[in-house]
């Protein structure tokens, strides 16, 4: 079957997807060639076959809109031919007005479409999927390549798409692995990006001389794939993505060389199928100005550039104008060891309440830590309330405390995080907790002005996976930033202590943050992935 069938006027869908063709003023059904409408036990008598006779140069029929709208007969050819109508007519699908868009960019030969958009919006299963199968059906011989950061998203997740809605399309098809044949010579074939060398070489095929590249999750998509597609000088190219970081060929689409692109950008408000309740829950979780919930939800690039801090000086104002109401609480204190001529700092929080924080210049370490455990008594601190950072110098920090009787929990800024999506690091991890905890005003913060400048001057980044890191100290020695031993103190006490209480917003992720931020190594577990929302 051709896209609009030689041996039909025109096709459309009825019924539970039920494709009909009209020839000579008749409906037959497009999979089987029988005269539609054949009524059970009506002795073989046609009934109903409806509008859609060709009169005097006019088609009436449903369409697509279901609308009755008189068209020439080209007019109707050439609506159902149309990459906009493909979902509906050739896939089931209903597609969202901003889908339809995108599809009728992608229609025009020549065309560079990119697309960014919220995470399970229907980039993969809808826009990419209905462009594949419409290249193939529509341009016999030709060429369709496919490929995503990561080879697994082609595989878990295009090519299910391919497989389901080609088995609906009727015969002709044949599905492997990574490639699509079509009975009229057309091909699409999955391409994995980690050997950029192989991706040469496509070129513009069939008498229509049609070649489309298919670029999902571009965020992900190394310049060296970039520069190999425009080598290919492909007739049509979808680049689509949820948003990542400031850099790369994806972010240039939209910024620098928008001008080279038709662009669209979609957030979770205009796909119905996000649970309005998921966005809250991200909302809730995150905060509204997180760069995980401007991607994810928004749709939007994280935008980590120059003024990006963990901690607004407005977030931190807003926290102690409108402090909340003291609740009392188990204790959980942070020690943030001095290396030269830093400060010791204990931090000590009880209930929801920082107390003042204990601050004090010490070279001699071991002085040091006989100053901690008088401050820890002072506090009435058990051992297994305290925290203490274990990185560098504070190993044997620790290790003297231990030999005095205090085995403190100990933290390292550069392990592994507890969400290993998000984060670069536990120091990342630590900072987002305490700001997030700050942000929703939880806090008792003692009035301490180091204290506020350190926690409102660090800066944020994303790291070369994807995954929020802090500025390091060099860094913030480099711009005349004291070292935040007092804010590290401060988030210490805060983050550990949610660990220990049941704070369960770092627990219960969405299964669709993987995608976000696990693209780079490609080593993250898909299963799962997008729960509720993904094509089966
Ligand atoms: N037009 C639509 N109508 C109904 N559901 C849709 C539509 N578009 C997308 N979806 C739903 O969204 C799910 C996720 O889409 P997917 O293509 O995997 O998202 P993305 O690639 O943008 O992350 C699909 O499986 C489907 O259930
Ligand atoms: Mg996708």
């Amino acid at each position: 079957m051709t896209l609009v069938e030689d041996k039909f006027e025109e096709v459309k869908v009825v019924g539970r997807g039920t494709r009909i063709g009209l020839r000579d003023g008749r409906w037959y059904s497009v999979k089987t060639g029988e005269l539609f409408g054949r009524r059970k036990g009506s002795g073989g008598k046609v009934v109903d076959q409806g509008g859609g006779k060709v009169s005097g140069g006019g088609v009436s029929g449903s369409g697509v809109s279901g609308k009755k709208v008189k068209r020439t007969r080209e007019e109707v050819i050439a609506e159902s031919a149309r990459l906009e109508n493909f979902p509906e007519m050739w896939l089931g699908i209903k597609p969202y007005e901003w889908q339809k868009k995108v599809l009728a960019e992608l229609d025009l030969k020549e065309t560079r479409v990119a697309l960014k958009a919220a995470n399970g919006s229907g980039k993969t299963s809808v826009c990419a999927a209905a462009a594949v199968l419409w290249h193939m059906m529509r341009f016999p011989e030709s060429l369709v390549v496919c490929t995503a950061g990561v080879w697994r998203q082609v595989e878990d997740q295009l090519w299910p798409c391919l497989r389901k809605f080609a088995s609906g399309l009727g015969e002709g098809w044949t599905v492997h692995n990574a490639e699509i044949r079509y009975g009229n010579g057309a091909r699409a074939i999955g391409f994995s990006t980690s050997d950029p060398g192989k991706f040469e070489g496509w070129h513009r095929q069939g008498p229509s001389e049609n070649l489309m590249m298919v670029l999902d999750e571009g965020k992900t998509i190394p310049d060296s794939i970039f520069e190999a597609v425009e080598r290919c000088q492909p007739s049509r190219i979808l680049l689509m993505s949820s948003p990542g970081g400031t850099q790369g060929a994806f972010y240039r689409a939209f910024t620098k060389e928008a001008h080279l692109w038709k662009t669209f950008s979609v957030d979770a408000s205009m796909c119905p199928h996000i649970p309005e309740s998921w966005v809250k829950e991200q909302i809730e979780k995150w905060g509204e100005q997180h760069p995980l919930v401007r991607s994810m939800v928004y749709g939007e690039f994280m935008e980590l550039g120059n003024e990006s801090l963990v901690l607004s000086y407005n977030v931190l104002q807003n926290c102690l104008s409108n402090p909340p109401e003291e609740m009392k609480g188990g204790k959980v204190a942070f020690c943030d060891f001095a290396a030269g001529g830093d400060e010791n700092v204990l931090a000590v929080k009880e209930g929801n309440r920082v107390h003042p924080l204990v601050c004090w210049k010490e070279r001699d370490t071991m002085s040091a830590v006989g100053r901690f455990i008088v401050e820890f008594k002072r506090h009435n601190l058990r051992a297994h309330e305290i925290f203490a950072d274990a990185g560098g110098l504070g190993i044997p920090m620790c290790d003297a405390l231990a030999e005095a009787g205090w085995t403190v929990n100990r933290v390292n800024n550069g392990e592994r995080p507890r969400d290993t999506e998000a984060y670069a690091n536990r120091g990342a991890e630590l900072w987002f907790t305490a700001a997030r905890a700050v942000e929703m005003c939880e806090v008792v913060i003692p009035q301490d002005d180091v204290l506020f400048s350190q926690l409102t001057t660090r800066k944020c980044k994303t790291n070369s996976r994807g995954r929020l890191s802090l500025e390091s100290k060099d860094e913030l020695r480099l711009r005349g930033v004291d070292s935040p031993d007092r804010g590290d103190a401060f988030v210490g006490a805060v983050s550990c202590g949610m660990d220990m209480q049941s704070f369960n917003r770092h627990v219960v992720r969405p299964s669709v943050l993987n995608e976000f931020t696990s693209y780079v190594e490609g080593q993250a577990s898909y299963s799962g992935l997008d729960k509720g929302f993904r094509c089966e």
